[in-house]
Formats: structure tokens, C-alpha cells, sequence
């Protein structure tokens, strides 16, 4: 009913609107006014001093946010982590002990891949943490602790205020490693849990800011094509804006990440294609700006129409592409919570302008359970 839309025109509208509070609720209670991380759900992982790996499954979307929280973990917690679609982990005999922490990561809690590969993971005898955004789910009922994400309901079928709650609660879930692993200093530890209290109030600027966004969803609403590209966390965030726009608007979509233009996906590039660009802060001295910019140049030179994410106050990019959204200069991570909502946006208004209904796009279900 359009009462449960809260006067929105979709679900998918109105959960994109929902992300400020979906963000600000999964912080909720998990870090204090000094930006110290605590997590409490830790409780139910015996030994986590002694994993030395980490396997984050999913499936979709989900898996995305995974990719996400693998950066964190790797920088902040100094562990090992791998990204597993569910699917293939469960089929390939893959090395787990009890030294490895598998990471579920699922909306509904229903996925039956994931929910598979967790059974499998614990009978190895490893841990599982899951982050789930459903109370009492199956996957939660099993893991041996669970953060939620506390999106709320998510009706439309194409995820969006759950991934940007499950990339929080992997950052969280970073912090209170690093945290425990002491291999980062307090100050810095504090610092970065006090950046991610910013967020909230980041994500609603971003809102404030998307109406030319909707614009451009409208003027390519007859692409055939659109691609992505992205560094680091831009990667997985250039697949997950591709995921949304094949699941919304039936058109062929892809996520490159960006250095691995040159080894083949540039020959894709001809004239007006239209590319969304994932493009870093410039500052700091390892900052992978100047090389997306030249990307970007690259793809220029061969005609593709470029529409950049960039963060505020880089001036360099707007002489390359043809269209920019900045939001705030925020820490990296961060960013990528940010930087998806235009891609959300897009994709929402794309496939509205060829008139398919974005709540239940075809042959899709919202929760898969089964194989
Ligand atoms: C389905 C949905 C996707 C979702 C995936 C994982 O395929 O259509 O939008 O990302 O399942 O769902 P989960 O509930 O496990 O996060």
C-alpha cells in the first residue's frame, strides 16, 4: 500500500531515503562519545585472539559489503580475509579450521547458500559471526554470534539501506578486531570510530544531493550498456551500482576495477558509452586519484560519456569527466557508503523511466531459499 511507502512513489525510493537512519541505528550503542568500538556479540566467539584468517561469505549484494569489510579488516586488524560467494565455498573443499572466523553476511538470514556454507564452516570446526538485519533468522539461530544490522524491513528486492547497514557493521566489525588485536594505537583507533559516527549525517547530505542524479538515470534511460569503475572499496561499490542497474532496468551492466581497464575491458569502450567512475579523494601520499583520473582520460579519449563519484573539493576531475557527484570528503571506507547511494539513485531512475516496477523486478525474489 502506498501508506507503508511513507508517500514514496517505491519501496526502493523510500529505503534509499531510510539509509540515514539505517546507518545511524546499526552504530547505535557500539561506539562511545571518545570513539571507542565495543561490541558485545564478541562474547560468543570463543578464542577470537587466535584467528588468524578470516572468510566472509554471502551471496549478492551481501557479498559486496563483504568486499568492503575486507579492506577494513586487512588494514585496521591486520588479519588475512577472503571473499567467498557461498555457493563456491560450499563446493570446493576449501581449507577451514578452528583458527578461521567465517563471516556471514545476509539480509534475510534465509539465504539457503549461505546458510549452507555456514553449516559446512562450523562443522570444520570454525567460527561463524554472522550480520543479519532479521531477528531470530535461521542464520542467526546457527552462527555462534550475530551483529545485526539494524536497516529495518527492507521490502524492494534490490538491496539498499541493508548494504549500506551491513558495510557499517563490517567497519564496526574491523574496529572492534583491531581493537581486541591491539594493532592499531587508541588514538587511531578513536579516531576512525569517531569518523564512522559522521556517517549518518554524511548519508542525508548525500540525499540532498541527488536530484541531477535522477536526471541523468532519466537522460540514459535508453543505454544498452552501462559500466563501472572503481579502486579499492570503489571496486566492489562499481559492481554493486552494475548488480542494481541488471537487476532494475534488464540491461547489461559491469564492474571493472579500474587498473584492470587496460587488460581487456577498455576494448569495450566505443563512442557515447556511458561509464560511472569510482573516483578516489586526492589526498594523502598513496591516494589512487591521478591513476583513475588517467582512466578516466583514457576512456574519454575513446569517446565513452563519463559520469565521476568523487568526494568534495577535487577540482582536477571535473575537467575530464562530463558529469560529477561529489559527497563529503570522508575517510575511504566511509566513502564507500556514500558513494553507492547516487548509483541506487540511478538505477532506480533508470529503470522508473522505462516504466518496470523496481519493488519486484523479474525472475527475483528477495530471498532465495533454496539452492
Ligand atoms: C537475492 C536478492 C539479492 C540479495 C541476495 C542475498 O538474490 O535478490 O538482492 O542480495 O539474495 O540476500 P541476503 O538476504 O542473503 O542478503
Amino acid at each position: 500500500s502506498s501508506a507503508s511507502k511513507g508517500g514514496w512513489p517505491s519501496f526502493m525510493a523510500k529505503e534509499i531515503a531510510d539509509q540515514p537512519q539505517a546507518v545511524g541505528d546499526t552504530l547505535m550503542g557500539r561506539i562511545d562519545s571518545e570513539g571507542n568500538v565495543r561490541l558485545s556479540e564478541f562474547e560468543g566467539l570463543d578464542q577470537l585472539a587466535d584467528v588468524t584468517r578470516i572468510i566472509i561469505t554471502a551471496c549478492g549484494t551481501a557479498a559486496y559489503a563483504g568486499e568492503v569489510a575486507k579492506y577494513a579488516i586487512e588494514k585496521w586488524a591486520k588479519l588475512p580475509v577472503s571473499v567467498e560467494l557461498a555457493h563456491e565455498l560450499r563446493y570446493r573443499d576449501p581449507v577451514l579450521d578452528s583458527n578461521t572466523l567465517v563471516i556471514a553476511i545476509s539480509q534475510s538470514g534465509e539465504t539457503m547458500d549461505t546458510l549452507m556454507a555456514t553449516r559446512y564452516a562450523k562443522e570444520r570446526g570454525s567460527k561463524v559471526l554472522s550480520i543479519c538485519n532479521t531477528q531470530g533468522a535461521t542464520l542467526a539461530r546457527e552462527s555462534d554470534a550475530t551483529i545485526y544490522t539494524h536497516a529495518g524491513p527492507e521490502v524492494a528486492v534490490a538491496s539498499t539501506k541493508a548494504f549500506t547497514a551491513q558495510i557499517t557493521a563490517g567497519l564496526l566489525v574491523a574496529l572492534a578486531l583491531a581493537s581486541l588485536r591491539q594493532s592499531l594505537p587508541k588514538s587511531e583507533l578513536n579516531e576512525l570510530g569517531l569518523e564512522l559516527l559522521k556517517l549518518p549525517r554524511q548519508v542525508k547530505q548525500v540525499l540532498e544531493s541527488l536530484p541531477r542524479m535522477r536526471e541523468l538515470g532519466r537522460e540514459y534511460s535508453q543505454a544498452k550498456s552501462v559500466l563501472f569503475l572503481g579502486r579499492n572499496v570503489g571496486y566492489p561499490i562499481a559492481m554493486e551500482g552494475a548488480l542494481k542497474l541488471k537487476e532494475l532496468a534488464y540491461i547489461h551492466a559491469e564492474g571493472f576495477a579500474a587498473g584492470e581497464l587496460k587488460h581487456g575491458p577498455i576494448a569495450l569502450i566505443e563512442s557515447g558509452q556511458p561509464v560511472i567512475v569510482i573516483v578516489p579523494s586526492p589526498k594523502g601520499p598513496d591516494s589512487l586519484h591521478p591513476k583513475v583520473v588517467s582512466n578516466i582520460q583514457e576512456i574519454k579519449a575513446r569517446g565513452a560519456k563519463v559520469i565521476a563519484i568523487a568526494v568534495e573539493g577535487d577540482q582536477e576531475v571535473s575537467q575530464y569527466a562530463d558529469e560529477v557527484f561529489y559527497t563529503p570528503d570522508a575517510h575511504p571506507f566511509t566513502v564507500a557508503v556514500l558513494a553507492v547511494i547516487p548509483l541506487q539513485t540511478f538505477a532506480l531512475e533508470l529503470a522508473s523511466a522505462k516504466g518496470l516496477d523496481v519493488d519486484q523486478p523479474r525472475n527475483l525474489a528477495k530471498s532465495v531459499t533454496v539452492e
